[in-house]
């Protein structure tokens, strides 16, 4: 990671805590994923060798900058996508200033929609941190989406362990997908598309 990265998401974690302690208006708040999810993510994309990325919430960018820093290095792009005209503003301007953005394609859109209109297997890997009640109806396509041996990886699945259980469940009843809890952060919920 260069210098100027590491500076400026060291920038983007103090502004999210003091943003986020100043105001209780969820749709200002930046929600972002702890660092040592960042890290596991990144992890994850290298580890996979993903090069096809989608993201459903983007938020300012904060995850997004992790998830890109390894599409750099697998050779890929993130596609992340987020609802909000503010939060697709700052995560702009935060995308330029970080050397990364020829990595990262922001759609301003419903994640839905891009789902809807996603082709089969268009995705290596799949970072879910969104709206949780609509992940269960998001699951037909999300699954879809994802090649065979692709990865979904779902945030807050232990700070949010009750929102999270209906796509939990569906997802664990799902034959073709093997899954696990991590305890990193917020608590990760993974799953992974059989190859077959
Ligand atoms: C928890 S925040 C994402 C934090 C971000 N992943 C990070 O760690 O920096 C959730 C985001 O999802 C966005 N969102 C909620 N529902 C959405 C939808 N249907 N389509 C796209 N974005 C959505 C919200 O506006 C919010 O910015």
């Amino acid at each position: 990671m260069t210098e100027s990265l590491e500076s400026l998401l060291l920038e983007l974690e103090h502004f999210g805590e003091q943003n986020d302690r100043a105001t209780t208006e969820r749709p200002r708040r930046m929600l972002n994923i702890t660092r040592d999810t960042g890290e596991f993510l990144s992890l994850l994309v290298r580890a996979t060798s993903a090069r096809r990325v989608l993201e459903l919430g983007t938020s300012n960018g904060y995850s997004t900058l992790w998830l890109a820093s390894a599409t750099r290095v697998t050779g890929g792009t993130v596609t992340t996508v987020e609802l909000s005209d503010y939060k697709v503003s700052l995560a702009r301007q935060n995308f330029s200033r970080s050397g990364l953005a020829s990595h990262i394609t922001l759609l301003h859109d419903d994640a839905e929609r891009v789902l809807e209109r996603s082709p089969d297997a268009a995705f290596d890997l799949v970072f879910m941190d969104a709206e949780r009640s609509k992940y269960p109806d998001w699951w037909p396509h999300l699954k879809r989406v994802l090649r065979p041996g692709g990865l979904l990886v779902v945030d807050n699945a232990t700070s949010h362990a009750e929102q999270m259980g209906p796509f939990i469940a569906l997802v664990e009843t799902a034959a073709e997908f093997a899954t696990s809890q991590v305890p990193v952060g917020n608590g990760e919920f993974l799953a992974v598309k059989s190859n077959r």
